[in-house]
């Protein structure tokens, strides 16, 4: 089946040119002006569209246990939703407790996904303790494809790692090329300042900040940074929210420490007084690190602009507002963490990114695509526009006015962090892999389409 699309803008993360785009079968073929399509061929007129390579999302969950509730999507509702927003491939953690067996866990986050995705996806392999058992498992895992870990630490308890066991997880992570993924807060500090502020009667949502304040998460940087910097392990700070920590990545990265940055869409949009809102309402907005700071984000997007901070992703987590979130009513270390946003993440980067000029057209390919796919193997097969890429594309329409709501989004969560938000530009066509899956805001495409992505260590 070929697919030809024509007369768009193509936009990739160091080019802006105007040609149509010819795929056969799941690979662009031939990039040029004036391509015909042979009888028989699908033609999408891009004319007046960018057409951008599909995002990637490095950092998501669908399911996730947290304070004994799971995130409520589905490969099923994620996969759809992420490809109504223009995402084409995810990257979920795969995600066992301390407790659990790493390898069945692996298996269980494959059988949740193969077969039921319409989007492609890959997992980091978490780690959350570290044994000879976990070891083999670990290895294993790398040998059928994933060239990730993911390691908390925070989660004290439950996922975060202590210190002799993030040394050696990074010691096998340098000797097998893999890259680790980190979350970056220290779990004793905010342990011990929860329980501070509970036992003070402060127990609303909007004290989750001050458990888990900047100097929190800029000591889980700089401890991270030091271990990488030792071990010579390439590390991925997840979620970085703040420029107390940034300052600690640049520094290590001024050291020599190899160490590529993420943020979120959700810590260059929102604040933390979305999270002091009255009532209980605050709790849509509870998440770890928490929401800023305003006078923070600036900072975020002059570090995106000028490349010290390279992916933008989601961290989707979609816990509902009603028996969820609920369940930290009345103290808010039990309110499960994460804002919703899979959906809605390119969106908003061009809404609010491009639009209102704090990035370039390239800067959002680079940061929502083509880095992703660069730190995680995935470059260029995916992340690019180039003969040889898979056909995952983007025809994005740059005039489409649209009001976000948790009535017409497609995850299956009941609230929005960005309820009644009006944004301007969205995907008109996706593609995943020459074949069309989304027309105008509406899913038309195959419901188990989705592969997982093989990855070798270090290929990128
Ligand atoms: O609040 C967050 N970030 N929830 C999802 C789990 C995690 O820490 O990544
Ligand atoms: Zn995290
Ligand atoms: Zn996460």
């Amino acid at each position: 089946m070929a697919l030809l699309i024509r007369n768009g803008e193509i936009i990739t993360a160091d080019s802006r040119t105007k040609a149509d785009i010819y795929c056969e079968d799941e690979t662009i073929t031939r990039i040029g002006p004036g391509l015909e399509a042979p009888p028989g061929a699908e033609v999408v007129d891009a004319a007046g569209r960018y057409v951008f390579p599909g995002f990637v999302d490095p950092h998501v969950h669908i399911t996730l246990p947290l304070v004994g509730v799971s995130a409520k999507d589905t490969y099923e509702t994620a996969s759809r939703a992420a490809l109504i927003g223009g995402t084409t491939t995810l990257i979920e953690m795969c995600c066992p407790h301390r407790g659990e067996d790493a390898l069945a866990a692996f298996e269980h986050w494959m059988a949740q996904a193969a077969g039921r995705s319409a989007c492609d996806f890959t997992f980091h392999m978490g780690a959350s303790r570290f044994d000879g058992k976990t070891e083999a498992a670990l290895r294993e895992v790398v040998r059928r494809g994933v060239s990730s870990f993911k390691i908390f630490l925070a989660y004290k308890g439950t996922y975060g790692i202590d210190d002799l066991e993030l040394y050696r997880t990074l010691q096998l992570a340098r000797e097998l090329g893999v890259v680790v993924a980190a979350h970056c807060e220290n779990e004793t500090l905010i342990a011990e300042r929860q329980r501070e502020l509970v036992a003070a009667g402060r127990t609303g949502p909007g004290y989750h900040h001050d458990s888990r304040p900047p100097a929190v998460e800029a000591e889980g940087v700089h401890h991270l940074l030091s271990f990488a910097e030792l071990t010579g392990a390439h590390a991925y700070i997840v979620h970085l929210s703040c420029k107390l920590a940034l300052d600690e990545a640049i520094a290590a990265r001024r050291r020599g420490v190899r160490v590529t940055i993420e943020t979120l869409i959700q810590h260059l949009l929102l604040d933390k007084g979305l999270a002091e809102r009255g009532g209980f309402e605050g709790a849509k907005y509870v998440m770890s690190p928490p929401l800023r700071d305003a006078a923070n984000q600036p900072v975020l997007w002059d570090a995106l602009r000028d490349g010290t901070i390279q992916t933008v992703a989601t961290d989707h987590a979609p816990f509902d507002f009603s028996g969820q979130k609920s369940l930290g009513l009345n103290d808010f270390t039990k309110i499960p963490n994460g804002i919703p946003s899979l959906e809605e993440r390119i969106k908003l980067l061009y809404s609010r990114g491009v639009r209102e000029g704090r990035i370039d057209l390239r800067t959002m390919v680079d940061v929502a695509s083509t880095q992703a796919a660069k730190a995680f193997d995935l470059f260029p097969r995916k992340g690019s526009v180039q003969p040889g890429a898979d056909a995952d594309l983007v025809v994005f329409d740059p005039d489409f006015r649209g009001v976000i709501s948790a009535r017409t989004h497609h995850m299956n969560v009941d609230y929005s962090a960005y309820e009644g938000w009006a944004f301007q530009g969205r995907p008109s066509v996706v593609t995943v892999r020459g074949r069309v899956a989304v027309r105008d805001g509406v899913f038309t495409g195959d419901p188990a389409r989705g592969r997982f992505l093989r990855r070798t260590p270090g290929r990128a």
